[in-house]
C-alpha cells in the first residue's frame, strides 16, 4: 500500500509541476508580447509622425506587411526557443529598462548633434584626442552618424539604447538567436572547457546573454573599440570567466584552433569586403576542426529580397557606407569560401543568422587565407592560459 501511495503521490506531483509549468508559459507568452509592444509602440508612432513631417518614399503595402511577419515570427521564435530549452526564460525580460533611462536625458542632449552631422552628411567628425593612426581608414568615421564614432566612452554608454530604439526593442532579440546553435552543440553547457569568442562584441549585450544561457562557457570577447569595451566590461561584471581583448578582428591575436565556438553579431555590414574576408579567414583559423562559427548580421537580398525597400533605405538613411555592398556579398557564400562548411541560414526579422563548421581535417588555407596569415605573423600574441 504504501508503496501505492507513494506513486500517486510522485503522479500527482509531475501533473501539479506540468500544469504549472504551462501556466508559467502562456503567461510568458502574455507579458513578454506586452512588454515588446509597449515598445514597439511609441517608438513606431514617433517614426511614422517624422516621417510624414520629413516626406520621402513610402513602402509599398507587400514590404510593410513582410515586416511584419518577420517581426511577429521573431517573438514567436524567442518564445519557442525558450521552450524549448534552447536558452532560459530569463533572457525574455532582461532589457537594462532603468539603464536606458538614465541614458535618456543624454541621448536627447545629443541628438542635435546628430541631425547636424546628418544635414551636412559629415561623417569626419571625431574626438581629436583619438590616435586614428591606429586604426584601419574604414573604421574611422560616423557610423550612423552617431557621436564620435565608435571612438569615445560618450558613444559608448549611447549605443545600447540607440540601437535598442532604431530595432523598436528587438535588439536583444536578434542577438539571442545566436545561442540556439551553440546550446545545440554544448548541449547543457556542463563542460567547463570550451572557449567561445565573440568578435566585435561591442558593448557585450551579446555575451551577456551567452553567459546567462551557458554560465559555464570560457568567454572571450574581441573588439577594434577600446571604449566599448569599457562598458562591456560593466555589463558583464558579474560573468566570472570573461577576457576582453581591443584588437583588429582581421588579425586575431590568438592561436589557430584555440576556440570551439566562434560567434559574431552586426559586424560584417560596416566592413568593406576585403576586410570582410579577411575576418572570415581569421574566424576559420582560431576555430578547431570541427568548431562552430555562427554569424549574425544584416538581413541580405539574396534571401531578403522582400525587404529591399527597408534595406535600400537603411543605406541612405544612416551613415553605412559598406552597406550596399554588404546586402549583395552573400555571408553564406563567404563563409564556403573561407573553407567552413555552412550548416543553416535562418533570417530573423531584419537580420540572418548563418551557421557553419570548420571542417575535421579541413583543408589547407586558400589563397585570402595565405594572405592573412602572413600579415598576422608579428602581430600575434599568445592567449591568455
Ligand atoms: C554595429 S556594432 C556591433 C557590436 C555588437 N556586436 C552588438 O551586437 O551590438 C559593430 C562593432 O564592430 C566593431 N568593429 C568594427 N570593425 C572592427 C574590426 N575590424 N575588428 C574588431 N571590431 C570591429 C566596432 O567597434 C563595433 O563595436
Amino acid at each position: 500500500m504504501p508503496d501505492v501511495d507513494a506513486s500517486l503521490w510522485a503522479a500527482l506531483h509531475a501533473g501539479v509541476a506540468q500544469v504549472a509549468a504551462e501556466v508559467r508559459r502562456r503567461i510568458d507568452h502574455v507579458v513578454y508580447r506586452a512588454q515588446q509592444t509597449a515598445i514597439r509602440v511609441p517608438l513606431a508612432t514617433t517614426r511614422a509622425v517624422a516621417s510624414v513631417l520629413v516626406g520621402g518614399e513610402s513602402p509599398d503595402p507587400a514590404a510593410v506587411m513582410a515586416l511584419r511577419e518577420r517581426y511577429e515570427a521573431l517573438l514567436a521564435r524567442d518564445l519557442a526557443n525558450v521552450d524549448e530549452g534552447l536558452y532560459p526564460r530569463s533572457l525574455l525580460y532582461q532589457i537594462p529598462f532603468a539603464r536606458y533611462a538614465r541614458t535618456l536625458p543624454t541621448f536627447l542632449v545629443d541628438l542635435p548633434g546628430v541631425l547636424r552631422r546628418v544635414r551636412a552628411r559629415d561623417h569626419d567628425d571625431l574626438p581629436g584626442d583619438v590616435d586614428l593612426e591606429r586604426y584601419p581608414p574604414y573604421f574611422r568615421r560616423n557610423f550612423h552618424w552617431q557621436s564620435d564614432g565608435y571612438l569615445s566612452c560618450r558613444s559608448a554608454e549611447l549605443y545600447d539604447l540607440t540601437v535598442e530604439l532604431l530595432f523598436a526593442g528587438t535588439a536583444d532579440v536578434m542577438r539571442r538567436q545566436v545561442i540556439p546553435p551553440v546550446s545545440r552543440v554544448v548541449g547543457d553547457g556542463a563542460r567547463s572547457d570550451v572557449r567561445l569568442l565573440d568578435v566585435a562584441c561591442g558593448t557585450g549585450r551579446t555575451l551577456a546573454q551567452i553567459a546567462r544561457a551557458h554560465p559555464r562557457l570560457r568567454l572571450y570577447g574581441l573588439d577594434l573599440s577600446p571604449y566599448y569595451l569599457q562598458v562591456a566590461r560593466r555589463v558583464l561584471a558579474d560573468v566570472p570567466d570573461v577576457s576582453l581583448v581591443a584588437d583588429n578582428a582581421e588579425r586575431l591575436p590568438f592561436r589557430s584552433g584555440y576556440f570551439d565556438v566562434v560567434t559574431s553579431v552586426f559586424l560584417f555590414h560596416e566592413l568593406p569586403r576585403p576586410a570582410r574576408r579577411a575576418v572570415l579567414a581569421e574566424m576559420h583559423r582560431v576555430l578547431r576542426p570541427g568548431g562552430l562559427l555562427v554569424i549574425e548580421d544584416s538581413a541580405q537580398l539574396g534571401e531578403s529580397g522582400e525587404l529591399a525597400f527597408f534595406l535600400g533605405r537603411f543605406a541612405a538613411e544612416f551613415h553605412e557606407p559598406f552597406y550596399r555592398d554588404y546586402v549583395r556579398d552573400d555571408l553564406a557564400a563567404a563563409a564556403a569560401d573561407a573553407g567552413l562548411r555552412v550548416e543553416s541560414v535562418e533570417p530573423h526579422f531584419v537580420s540572418k543568422v548563418v551557421v557553419a563548421r570548420k571542417l575535421a581535417g579541413a583543408r589547407g588555407p586558400t589563397s585570402i587565407h595565405r594572405g592573412v596569415a602572413a600579415r598576422r605573423r608579428g602581430h600575434a600574441r599568445p592567449p591568455r592560459s
